[in-house]
């Protein structure tokens, strides 16, 4: 329908602890998400004991590089932020470019992993890939979060 068509989406965005440990990258990540016209519908600042971690990235326990990945989600504090914007899903993963940071340098230099990325592991953002994901992902981080009250709005009732 034309109302559908300008429908809110909403994402989980996450600053993860090697972008947080550098408050100018955090503040540059911060800036982007403002300018690219995001609706901060909320945020926090937490840290992850292993075992959060080990949940949330559960269905990459077989990958070699489960452990590290799990090690470093836990390392320091994060900022997670429950982010509305029409297409959000799409538009922070591609804001934050490839996975792998060299590889992000090289195809998507403007992208934030190229800009503030340092490893595969310390790629200084995460997004969820899909709506569903999105929801299970903001369930995660904000359990008391009622998702069903945003998903329903629309982008003019904001500006
Ligand atoms: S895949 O192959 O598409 O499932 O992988 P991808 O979605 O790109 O990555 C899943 C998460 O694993 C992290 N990752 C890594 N961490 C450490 N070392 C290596 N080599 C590595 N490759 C991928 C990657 O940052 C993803 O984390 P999130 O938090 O989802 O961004």
């Amino acid at each position: 329908s034309f109302r559908g068509a300008r429908a809110l989406q909403l994402t989980l965005a996450v600053i993860k602890p090697d972008a947080v440990a550098h408050p100018l990258i955090l503040e540059a990540l911060h800036q982007q998400i403002l300018e690219n016209r995001f609706i901060i519908v909320q945020s926090k600042d937490l840290v992850w004991k292993r075992k959060d971690s080990e949940k949330f990235y559960a269905e990459h326990s077989g990958r070699f590089f489960y452990q590290r990945l799990v090690e470093f989600m836990s390392s320091g504090p994060m900022r997670a932020y429950i982010l509305a914007r029409k297409d959000a899903v799409s538009y922070w993963r591609e804001l934050m470019g490839p996975t792998k940071v060299y590889r992000a340098r090289h195809v998507a230099p403007g992208t934030l992993r190229a800009q503030y990325g340092l490893t595969d592991t310390r790629n200084t953002t995460h997004g969820s890939d899909s709506i569903e994901s999105a929801m299970r992902e903001i369930a995660f981080f904000f359990p008391e979060f009622q998702a069903h009250e945003w998903i329903e709005r629309e982008e003019p009732f904001f500006r």
